[in-house]
C-alpha cells in the first residue's frame, strides 16, 4: 500500500475544467483581456456581494493596485500605513516601494487579525491615513472594534481577503468589510486562475482609477461618464483618445483565459469553502491539547489549521516522513524578515514573535478528506509539543 500523502496544497482546477479550456482555446478566441473577464468581475462581485470587481494578474498585483490607487485618488491624508505583521509580503511592499512610513501592528492572541491594544496606541500615536488588515488564514479580523477605532481617528480602512475568500463576518463576506478588499487566485488558495486576483469595492471614484491604473493610465476601460469627464478636463480629442495616460499606471491585467477558469472555479467556491471549515473543525477536535485559531465573525472558509509547537523542526521532519507536509504559519513576523531588519532592525511585538518561533501550519484544501486529517493529527500527536 503506497503511503497516504497530504500536501499543503493541491490543485483546484479539474481534469474537466482544463479541458473545458482547451475546447474553448480551440474555438480561436482572443484570449487577451476581454468579455469572459467582466464576465467573471461581475460574478465575483456579486459573490463577494460588492457593486465592483476587478480582475488583476495576482493577490499581490491587487494589492499593488489598491495602493497606489488609494495615493493617485486624493483618499490618503498622509503616506503613513498600520500593516499586521503577522501578513504577507506583499501586503506590505508596495508601501515600503511607495515611500509609506509602515508601522507593524501586533496580533491578536486569539485570531492573528490586529491586536486592538496596539492599533489604538498606533493609530494616536501615528495618526496614520490608512490601515491594511489580513484575514489571517481564512479568521476575519474584529471588524466591528477595527471599524470604531479607525473612524475615531479618521484612518481608512483596506482588506487583503487573500487567505479569506468566502469567509464572513456578521454575515457580510470579506472584501465587503471596508474600503477595497484583494483576493488572490494562485495554485493553493480557495479557488485558482493559474495565477490571479481581484479586488472588490463598493467606490465609484476609486473603481475608475483603479481600471485605469491597471492598464497603463489609459480610460479605455473606465465607465463612460468618468472617460468622457477625464477626456474634456485635458482637451483630448477622439484622435489621441486611446493613448493618452491619466495616470502613471502599471500593466496588472489578466486574461480571458484566466478569466475563463476564474468561472468554473467561482461555481465551485461554495463548496470548496464549506469543506475547508468542515476540516478546520476536524483539525481542532482531533488536536484538543494544542492551540487553535478562533474568531468572532461567523463562516470560516479556512485556509489552513494554524497551531503552535515547541519543536517545529522535529515535527516537520517527522511529518513529512509520514507523507506529511508543513510549513511556518504564514511567514512569521515582518518585523523579523530580512529584508525589514536591513532598514529597521528587529521589531519585536509578543504576539507576532510567538508565531514567529512556534507557530505552524498544517494542509488545508478542498482535496482533504477525514480520514487525512486523522492521518495528520496521529502523527502530529505522536511528536509534537504544545505551547
Ligand atoms: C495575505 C496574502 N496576501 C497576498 C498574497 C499574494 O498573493 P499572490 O500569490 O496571488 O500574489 C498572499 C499569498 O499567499 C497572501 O497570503
Amino acid at each position: 500500500m503506497s503511503k497516504r500523502k497530504v500536501k499543503l496544497a493541491d490543485n483546484t482546477i479539474s481534469a474537466e475544467e482544463m479541458a473545458s479550456l482547451a475546447d474553448w482555446l480551440k474555438q480561436g478566441h482572443q484570449v487577451t483581456k476581454g468579455p469572459l473577464t467582466r464576465q467573471f468581475e461581475a460574478e465575483f462581485a456579486a459573490y463577494t456581494g460588492t457593486k465592483y470587481s476587478i480582475m488583476v494578474n495576482s493577490g499581490s498585483s491587487a494589492n499593488l493596485l489598491m495602493a497606489y490607487s488609494l495615493l493617485e485618488a486624493g483618499y490618503l491624508r498622509n503616506k503613513k500605513v498600520i500593516v499586521p505583521a503577522v501578513s504577507w509580503i506583499t501586503t506590505l511592499s508596495p508601501f515600503v516601494q511607495m515611500g509609506f512610513d509602515c508601522f507593524l501592528c501586533d496580533s491578536d492572541v486569539k485570531d492573528l487579525g490586529v491586536d486592538l491594544n496596539h492599533l489604538e496606541q498606533l493609530l494616536k500615536k501615528e495618526q496614520p491615513a490608512l490601515l491594511i488588515l489580513v484575514h489571517i488564514l481564512g479568521h476575519p479580523n474584529q471588524m466591528d472594534a477595527v471599524r470604531r477605532l479607525c473612524a475615531q481617528h479618521g484612518c481608512l480602512v483596506i482588506e487583503d481577503a487573500c487567505e479569506a475568500l468566502g469567509s464572513e463576518y456578521k454575515g457580510v463576506k470579506t472584501g465587503a468589510l471596508a474600503l477595497a478588499g484583494s483576493f488572490s487566485f494562485y495554485y493553493g488558495h480557495h479557488i485558482s486562475t493559474i495565477e490571479g486576483g481581484a479586488i472588490t469595492t463598493n467606490d465609484d471614484k476609486l473603481y475608475s482609477i483603479m481600471l485605469s491604473i491597471r492598464s497603463h493610465g489609459w480610460s479605455r476601460d473606465v465607465p463612460e461618464a468618468d472617460r468622457q469627464a477625464w477626456k474634456k478636463e485635458y482637451h483630448i480629442d477622439d484622435f489621441r483618445e486611446f493613448y493618452s495616460f491619466y495616470y502613471a499606471g502599471y500593466n496588472l491585467r489578466s486574461t480571458d483565459l484566466n478569466a475563463y477558469l476564474g468561472r468554473l472555479q467561482l461555481k465551485r467556491l461554495p463548496e470548496i469553502a464549506k469543506i475547508r471549515a468542515r476540516n478546520f473543525e476536524l483539525y481542532r477536535q482531533a488536536l484538543p491539547e494544542f492551540w487553535a485559531q478562533t474568531s468572532e465573525g461567523g463562516f470560516v472558509s479556512s485556509f489552513s489549521y494554524g497551531t503552535y509547537v515547541k519543536n517545529r523542526l522535529e515535527v516537520s521532519r517527522y511529518l513529512l516522513s509520514q507523507g506529511v507536509e508543513c510549513r511556518p504559519l504564514v511567514c512569521g513576523s515582518m518585523g523579523r524578515q530580512p529584508f525589514w531588519i536591513k532598514k529597521h532592525g528587529v521589531t519585536h511585538l509578543p504576539v507576532a514573535d510567538k508565531v514567529h518561533d512556534f507557530g505552524l501550519y498544517l494542509p488545508n484544501h478542498a482535496n482533504i478528506t477525514p480520514e487525512d486529517i486523522s492521518h495528520v493529527a496521529k502523527h502530529f500527536r505522536e511528536v509534537a509539543e504544545p505551547i
